[in-house]
């Protein structure tokens, strides 16, 4: 483990995905997206849109796992309070110009599909702006918690129902720039 790091580490209790794991995550999704997309690029404009603020550092890295021409775009969408657990209401804090997603195919990157309710509410916004597509590429996956009716497309690592930060994945927006994946210590957010 890198130790400049140290301090964010004391809070973990432990490694969940080290950078092997992100890598070999970002190789395959690379993959699976670029032979999804590889006829209709021909044809069609291919957009990531990256949800604010935890999918950036996935979103960097996984763009140059893939091997076709696409733009970047980002919305952004607020639901969680200071906390763990969702307030359940989500609302767009950042909207896009819907002009610039007509007839694409969109695909929305996203760090975690937890109960589902942001992915759900920003699929519907996409398909309202006149795409000719939605897919969900999502680095984690964790299908305990699901309330909405929605799954990923492109998915990194199921994970269990624990609380995880790094690589994008905050808490109280600290930790985002951990360079892996690792659970949160409960005695941080149970205090
Ligand atoms: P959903 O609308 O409940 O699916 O919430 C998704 C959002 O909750 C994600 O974009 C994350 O910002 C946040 N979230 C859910 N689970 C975790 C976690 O384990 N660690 C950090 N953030 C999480
Ligand atoms: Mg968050």
């Amino acid at each position: 483990m890198n130790p400049e790091f140290k301090e964010m580490e004391q809070d973990l209790a432990k490694v969940m995905f080290d950078r092997n794991d992100i890598e070999e995550m970002l190789v395959r999704l690379g993959r699976e997206i670029s032979d999804a997309y590889r006829e209709s690029v021909k044809e069609r404009k291919l957009i990531l849109i990256g949800v604010l603020k935890g999918s950036v550092v996935f979103m960097a890295d996984l763009m140059r796992h893939i091997n076709l021409p696409l733009e970047i775009l980002f919305l952004q969408a607020t639901s969680y309070g200071a906390g763990t657990v969702s307030c359940g209401r989500v609302q767009i804090s950042m909207e896009l110009d819907k002009a610039l997603v007509g007839g694409a195919d969109v695909i929305l990157v996203e760090d975690i599909l937890d109960s589902g309710r942001t992915l759900k509410k920003l699929t519907e916004y996409i398909a309202d702006s006149g795409a000719h597509s939605v897919k969900i590429c999502t680095m984690l996956d964790k299908p305990a918690r699901r309330v909405a009716d929605i799954q990923t497309d492109f998915k990194g690592y199921e994970v269990e129902d624990e609380f995880l930060v790094g690589y994008g994945l905050d808490y109280n927006e600290i930790y985002r720039n951990l360079p892996y994946i690792g659970v949160l210590k409960r005695s941080i957010y149970e205090a």
